[in-house]
Formats: structure tokens, sequence, C-alpha cells
């Protein structure tokens, strides 16, 4: 009988399961908590320290490869968990040496960073929050789990859940935009996709909310830099899509690399010990990002590596990613006490709590099924979810005299670097996703669409570099259309992980190219492929459409071709601001009224808080995107006045009055006008994506009560303050107030 298999029986003969779902507040004497004692109990040190060790397999690597070594580590039990591996082969081997070469057998874990999609690669996370569709989003989730748990994989280093407001940080492509309230309710599907209803089954895996905690406030757009705030904003805006994340039970968290305060997230006993363990009773465990526990030393806020393990641990880090400091020093940092085996014990329960729920006790090869890995990858159901999933993210900006959709009978020529692109198309953090073929592109959408030869077609310039030898070619075949598509954009690489920007325009020649195709005189309609907002004012003076596609995955060139064609009516809104020029980063719409707003008015007046060559309002706002139908909204409100036990009924009839059934994201946003603590100009307080034929109309109800008019005051506090509050229902963020009502002590 192998060890695996004696252990898991002494431990299940042990405890009668009374289990409970993952991310409650589990008490200790859950029946997760005292299988992983009775297997905490056998192990030596070493092989406590053991399990907090992660390294990668070198099969893929997502920054410096610090040791790789790990195949020795493995052995030796001094592991816990490999990332950056899969397939069934490759991970069965490893685990093998896991379960059968150490000496109680304790199964690995197996991490990758599996954000939008393993082997079908969606929208990357930004361009499928523009989708505001929670059931999607949920469902893609779902199908990213089945995918890579099929090729070995337990566990994801997703859902990112930083709200980011500054474009010039290319990891706002991970993310859910800039609003705190979207974030959160994404944040909670996308963990549930990933975990199911039970992580004992073999196609569910452990998330991970990440990156613990403001990651997206760096300062200056600048990736891994310092980030300071009010504990006010903190709580606001940058910490509850975590608490989303935690109350749909997520399993692990990885803390940030920025420092926030003063103190590096990797050691910030306040964020981990105070808030996430503490406040809110986190049962899950704690990973650091990729060798983040290292650089503390460089934050200057350990003298070396030893401290800076001491520290991590002594703050609540369970698990260190690629640093091997857990695994050079902490033996030494308890025997010196400068670390309470204590907290070990705690770290490592949590990791071993992880692995009883997702079954690898009772069989640590349920994730290795061959079977599965032929079956559950890239099948079409999951091909069809991702063209739905890229259809539903793109974002209409322009449609100049309803240039689009195409009419099959008009002659396109498709010109522009990313028209053939089968690379860039599936994003920067596309895992396992395969650049060389798989995904569809613009130019195969069209092939299948209108039919080969039945369109012209030109590359114009690359994506970057000053070469613009292919204008002629594109202007003359421009001239032979009725109407030119441009497919324009950024590198992939130009935005996630260490990929600021501070100039946010489309990039190389592209513009010049558009430019000199515009100059033609034909119709131009732009779909921009990107991973963050770009400035586009010129180009929003100068071409006549313009779909924002993002990184539409591997069926993007399909979803471009519906839109285009209006086989799908497009339905995106943004969730985040374009900027008209990244001098007014960051930017955001529930930014502060000031003591000297802008008059609209009076948009030249002296002596407010504007810039002098710009103004302050975004070029696309969020929550906006076009449709090619119309919508015109009727709202009524129930009360004048409430109580804090009354509640607010907000009625919104939405008229579609174009001529084809479309779907209609209907926003809601409240002012709170006077609050102790200076209150935003306005809130989305809720929203309902509908669809609605032609000619008909849609009633949505929003219910407002006190609980929602809530903030951090002054001293902290979660309230509401009675006082007036106004509001409007609309398709977009830049809408006027139509509605007031006030709230009235009891
Ligand atoms: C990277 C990223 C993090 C990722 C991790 C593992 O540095 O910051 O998001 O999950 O390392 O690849």
């Amino acid at each position: 009988m192998k060890r695996i298999s004696a252990l898991s029986v002494l431990v299940s003969v042990l405890i009668s399961c009374s289990e409970k779902p993952v991310g409650q507040n589990n008490e200790k004497d859950s029946a997760y908590t005292q299988k992983a004692d009775s297997v905490l109990n056998l192990m030596t040190l070493e092989e406590k320290i053991g399990q907090t060790v992660l390294f990668t397999s070198g099969w893929d690597v997502t920054g410096p490869s610090m040791d790789d070594n790990y195949k020795e580590y493995l052995k030796k039990g001094s592991l816990g968990a490999v990332f950056n591996a899969f397939t069934t082969k490759y991970n069965r081997e490893l685990q093998e040496i896991a379960v059968e070469d150490t000496r109680l057998g304790i199964p690995l874990l197996f991490g990758y960073d599996v954000i939008h999609g393993h082997r079908t690669i969606f929208p990357i996370p930004l361009g499928e929050s523009a989708s505001w569709d929670l059931e999607l989003m949920e469902k893609t989730a779902r199908v990213a789990a089945i995918e890579a748990s099929a090729e070995g994989i337990n566990w994801t280093f997703a859902p990112m859940v930083d709200v980011a407001r500054d474009a010039r940080w290319g990891r706002i492509a991970e993310g859910a935009g800039e609003d705190t309230y979207l974030g959160s309710l994404i944040a909670g599907a996308r963990v549930k996709g990933f975990q199911g209803d039970d992580l004992s089954a073999n196609n569910t895996i452990l998330a991970c909310a990440k990156h613990y905690a403001a990651y997206g406030a760096a300062m200056a757009g600048r990736d891994y830099n310092t980030v300071d705030m009010s504990e006010n904003e903190l709580r606001t805006t940058y910490l509850p899509p975590f608490k989303a994340a935690l109350d749909a039970g997520v399993a692990t968290f990885m803390n940030s690399f920025n420092d926030l305060n003063g103190v590096p997230a990797t050691g910030n006993e306040f964020l981990l010990r105070d808030i996430l363990k503490g406040e809110w009773a986190f049962n899950g465990f704690v990973v650091t990002d990729y060798t983040s526990l290292n650089e503390m030393v460089p934050h200057g806020y350990a003298k070396d590596e030893k401290q800076a393990g001491e520290i991590a641990m002594n703050a609540g880090v369970d698990m260190d990613m690629q640093g091997g400091i857990y695994m050079k020093y902490l033996k030494k940092s308890i025997e010196e006490g400068k670390v309470s085996e204590a907290d070990l014990d705690d770290a490592v329960r949590r990791i071993l709590e992880m692995k009883f729920r997702l079954g690898l006790f009772d069989d640590p090869y349920r994730y290795l099924d061959e079977k599965r890995e032929k079956e559950d990858i890239l099948n079409d159901e999951h091909l069809e979810i991702a063209r739905d999933a890229a259809r539903k993210s793109m974002v209409l900006l322009k449609n100049k005299n309803k240039v689009l959709p195409l009419s099959p009978d008009r002659k396109v020529a498709l010109i522009g670097p990313l028209v053939k692109d089968e690379k860039n198309i599936i994003g920067n953090w596309a895992a396992a996703g395969d650049r060389g073929g798989t995904a569809v592109s613009v130019f195969e959408g069209f092939e299948e669409r209108v039919g080969k030869g039945n369109f012209l077609y030109a590359e114009g310039c690359k994506l970057t570099g000053d070469d613009i030898s292919g204008f002629a070619e594109a202007v003359a075949t421009a001239k032979k259309a009725d109407v030119v598509v441009m497919v324009v954009g950024e590198l992939e690489g130009m935005t996630g992980e260490a990929a600021s920007r501070t100039d946010i325009n489309i990039p190389g020649k592209q513009k010049a190219l558009i430019e000199a195709v515009k100059n033609t005189g034909k119709p131009v309609v732009l779909v921009l492929m990107n991973g963050r907002p770009l400035t586009l004012e010129w180009e929003n003076n100068t071409v006549d459409a313009i779909l924002e596609a993002w990184w539409p995955g591997t069926m993007g060139g399909h979803a471009v071709t519906d839109v285009l064609y209006g086989d799908y009516n497009p339905s995106g809104k943004l969730t985040v601001s374009f900027p008209r020029t990244v001098g007014q980063l960051p930017l955001f719409y529930n930014h502060k009224n000031t003591g000297r707003p802008v008059n609209p008015g009076d948009p030249d007046q002296k002596y407010v808080s504007r810039y002098l060559n710009t103004p302050n309002t975004p070029l696309f706002p969020f929550g906006y995107g076009l449709s090619y139908t119309d919508f015109s909204y009727e709202v009524a409100v129930d009360k004048e006045r409430i109580t804090p036990a009354d509640t607010l009924t907000v009625t919104a009839k939405v008229t579609n009055t174009g001529n084809r059934d479309g779907e209609e994201v209907v926003q809601l946003y409240l002012h709170d006008k006077v609050a102790s603590i200076t209150p935003p100009v306005k809130q989305l307080k809720g929203f309902e994506k509908v669809f609605i034929r032609k000619g008909e109309t849609a009633t949505v109800k929003f219910e407002l009560s006190a609980e929602d008019l809530k903030f951090y005051g002054p001293d902290l506090e979660w309230k509401y303050e009675p006082g007036e509050f106004e509001l409007f229902v609309a398709g977009n963020s830049d809408m006027p107030f139509t509605h007031s009502f006030e709230l009235v002590a009891e």
C-alpha cells in the first residue's frame, strides 16, 4: 500500500466529514482543519517548511528564474507546490516523486497563470469585463478551469482583482477596470467559475485573489512602483474586490510586489493578519508574488533575505513563490526564536487543508486523466463560448453615418498589421494558448464570412518601427474598395506585467497609415486590438467608426467579423475611461468634485481645477458603448424621501427605438451631495444587461436602501448619513442627474 493511501486511510478514520464550503469562516474544528492537523502532527520541521515552498518548473517562466533544482528539492520533500508545469505526463512525473519518493507522500499543488483561458483563450480580462455579463465571465472561468485541470493544473493565479485607473500601467489589461462595485461583482463571478461548487471535483481548481493589495495604484502607472494612500481610500476603492473574492470562497490570496504606505505587501501584517486573516477570517493560504519575498531587501525593508523571511512569516505569508527563502532560512529562524513554529504550523495547516479540499489526499492523480486531456480541451463547445465572449466584450466607440454594420454587397479592404495576426490576438497572459496558428485572425474571419478572394488586403506597416514602404500598396488597395477596415493596435507585450508606457498612442507608423488611407476619401473603420485605454483623439476626429476589440482571444477573428457584419449587435460598455491625453492620468469617472470644480458652461474659467490645454473629461467615459440600435429611457422613483428602514425603488423603462434587436447595459449612478468624507461626483450602484427586441420596452427596477448609501466615515466607520442624494439611470456614466431623494434619520 502506497504511503499516501495509508496516510489518507489514517486521516479519514480519524475524522467524520462535516465539510464546509471554502471561504466560510471555518472554526478550528472544521473537518478539513482536523484532517490537516492529523498530517501536520506527523511532520518534521523540514517537511513542514517544504510545504511552504513553491518553485517554477522551468517549463515556462513568468519572472526572473531563481533556482531550477526543483526536482532535487522535490525528492527531499522540500517542495509543496510547483508552478508553470502542465500536461498529465509531466505533472504525473512530478507528482509521483512527491507521493512515492518522499517519507509522507504529501501531494503537490500545481499552479499556473490561467488568466483568461488555458488552451481556449478568451478576451483579456479587461476586455471581458466590458461585457458586463457576470454569467459569461463565470462561464469562461469555468471553461478555463476545465481545460487547465485536464492538463494537471489544480490552482490558478487568478482572478486579478486590482482596481486600476491609470492606463500607463500595463497590468490594467488583467483586471476589471476602474470601478470597485463592478470589479467586486466580477471578482466573485470569476472565483466561482474557477472553483465551481465542489473543489474535490477533478475539473475545479483553487483560485487566487491577486495582487493583495492596491497594486493598481502604483505611482505614475509604473509597474512595481510605490503605493501610498489613506486607509479610507484603501478600504473604499481597493479592498472590496478582494473581500468579494473571499466571500465567493476564494481559496488563496497572492500578495503584491508594491509597498503600501511604506510597508511591502509581502511583509504587511496590517493587510495580512489584521485585515485578511483577522477581520475577514480568511481560512485559505497566502502566497507571495514571484520572488516578492526576496524583494523586501531592495525595498530597503529587510537587511537580508533571512530577515525578509522572518518578516513575511510573522506577517502572515504562508508560501514563498520562487524565492527559496523559506527553504533556506526558516529552520534557523525558528531555532533562533525569530519565527514561531506555531506560525509555521498555521501556514502549513492552511496549505494542507486546500490539498484535502482538492481531494489530493484521496487521489493525488485525480487531475492527471489523459482521457480528459484529449476531450476537454479546445473542443467546439469551448470555442463557441470563446467566440461569444469575444463578441460581447467588444465596444463600439464610434459609428458615424452608420457605416457599420457592413453590408455584404460592399467591397471591403482589410488593411493593417493586425489583420492576419494570430499571435498577439490572444493577449499577453495567454498561458498555454497557442500563438502559432490556432487563433482565428480577422483575415480568416472574413474568409469564412464573405468568402476567399471576396475582399482586399494589404498589411500597410508593422505594429512598430518606421518602415512605411507598404503604404503605397495600402493606399492603392483602399482605392479599390467601398469601405476600409483597418486592424491596428499594440503589441501584446506592450501590456501586462512590466509593460508600463508613458505614451499610450497607437504605436509605430500605424497612425500615419490611417491618415494615408483616410486621405483616399474612403470610409474607414478602425478595429483596435490593445490591452489598455489608448489616446485616440486624432483617430476619433479622423475615421468613421471605431470598434474596441481588445485582445479578443482564440476566436477573435470570427467575433470581429460577427460584429462588423451585424451578426451580433455590439453591446460592450467601457469599464475604464479612455483619456484624451496621457497627461490626464490617472483618470476615472467617480472622482471627487474638489472645491473648485470646472463650470461646464465656462470651460475656460480661471482658478478652477482644470488643465490649460485639455478638458478634464475623458474622450470615452466609463460605461460608454454604442449599439447598432438606439435606446430611450424613462425613469421614475417611488419616493422622495426614505428612512433607514425604507427601500427606494427606481424604475427604468428602456425602449429599443431602432430597427434592430440589441442588448443594453442599464446603469444606475448615485451622488451623495454632502458627507463627512468628500463624496465622489457619482458612483455606479447597480446595472442590468437586458436584451430588448426592436420597438419593445424593458422595465428594469433597482431597489436602494440606506445600506447602499454607506461609506467609510472619518473614523473608518462604515455608515450612512442622512441627506440629499441624486441619481440617474442611463447607458453610460456621462449623463445628467434626473431624480433626487432624501435620506432622513429614523
Ligand atoms: C508574476 C505576476 C503574478 C503571477 C506570478 C506567477 O510576477 O506578478 O501575477 O501570478 O508572477 O507567474
